[in-house]
């Protein structure tokens, strides 16, 4: 049998995206975003999010079609993000998906935006040994998984107490009067900048948070020390603050990713998220795992960000490993926990 052709819907924030994969290759990934519409108001508007959704919809599955030269009835599947996500934002492409597969008569899978995050990989990686230990760090969440299979098997080790770590770019971008969304910005702009100049403070590191904290992340305080360091210091260095700020959290996500995969005996790491798309959490996380003799993958920075890819990447994957589709008339969930990768 040829590999499955699979359609993949995005819609859990701002981003519209479609991606179709044959099995495991790539063959569109589409997204149209409304991040500017939400860029004056610092964050993103879930209304103005679901609308844009509903404007773009049609066109982004006409153009992932057109790129991937297939036709609407060669498609096997349709994957959908069914959550975590803002609910307004998932109904719409869960109710497109739906109509897609009702109209097709294929079979809906209704996957976990954060599973699929890691799931992107494989589309560019080889297969990921098992177990492999992921750290998952988005605008939303950030975890450090064992993920046993992708497709049915993963434990959170530990997840952030308060912001999420892209939450924590966004946030200090902000402050620093950098734009919105401020990841790639600080990202951008710590490139000049001294890392060593501010010496932040590493949340939930201490020896004393580590007895109940162990793979736990929390940003709050650092987010803090740097709003009380910009209100103390007028003639601060944009730059410095940026650069400082964006290695406090890359350490704390390596030093607890790596200590997992120590405290497991799992020597496979994978970065995924948007904040995986961070060249210096790249760079250090390259340094450290060959120090640790971990392998690492992480997926192209493309990849790393909300697409459709990845989407349609877990519903390939679901097939693959004969995982029973979702029921027809699947409903979109606000929070859906990691170790449900596909939903019922
Ligand atoms: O995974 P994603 O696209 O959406 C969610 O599922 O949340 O992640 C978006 C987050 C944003 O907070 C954004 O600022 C952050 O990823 N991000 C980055 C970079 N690119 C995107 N953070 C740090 N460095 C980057 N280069
Ligand atoms: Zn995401």
């Amino acid at each position: 049998m040829t590999e499955p052709l699979v359609l993949g819907i995005e819609t859990s924030c701002d981003e519209t995206a479609v991606g179709i994969v044959r099995g495991r290759t790539l063959l569109a990934n589409v997204i149209a975003s409304s991040v500017e519409e939400h860029a004056r108001f610092g964050g993103v508007v879930p209304e103005v999010a679901s609308r844009a959704h509903l404007e773009a919809m049609q066109s982004i599955i006409t153009q992932a079609l057109q790129t991937s030269k297939v036709k609407l009835s060669d498609i096997d599947a349709v994957a959908v993000t069914a959550g975590p996500g803002l609910v307004g934002a998932l109904l719409v492409g869960v109710s497109a998906a739906n109509g897609l597969a009702l109209a097709l008569d294929k079979p809906l899978y209704g996957v976990n935006h954060l599973a699929s995050h890691v799931a992107v990989d494989l589309l560019t990686h080889d297969a990921a040994p098992r177990p492999t230990i992921a750290l998952l760090v988005s605008g939303g969440h950030s975890s450090i998984l064992q993920v046993n299979d992708i497709t049915s098997d993963i434990t959170s080790l530990g997840q952030t107490i308060d912001d999420a770590a892209g939450e924590a770019f966004d946030k200090i971008a902000r402050l620093l009067k950098l734009g919105f969304p401020g990841g790639p910005l600080i990202d951008k702009t710590a490139r000049e900048g001294n890392r060593d100049a501010i010496n932040f403070p590493r949340g939930l590191t201490q020896s004393k948070d580590l007895v109940e904290h162990e793979f736990d992340f929390s940003f709050s305080g650092l987010k803090t020390a740097v709003s009380r360091y910009l209100q103390a210091t007028p003639d601060f260095v944009r730059a410095d603050v940026a650069a400082s700020f964006q290695e406090a959290v890359v350490d704390v996500l390596l030093q607890k990713s790596i200590k997992a995969c120590k405290e497991t005996g799992i020597d496979s790491l994978v970065i995924a998220g948007g904040v995986a798309a961070n060249s210096r959490l790249r760079d250090v996380a390259l340094e450290r795992c060959a120090a640790a003799q971990i392998e690492l993958r992480t997926p192209p920075p493309a990849l790393c960000t909300d697409n459709g890819a990845m989407v349609a990447a877990l519903g390939s994957l679901a097939i693959s490993s004969g995982r029973p589709a979702s029921a027809l008339g699947i409903e979109a969930a606000s929070s859906i926990s990691p170790s449900i990768p596909i939903w019922a």
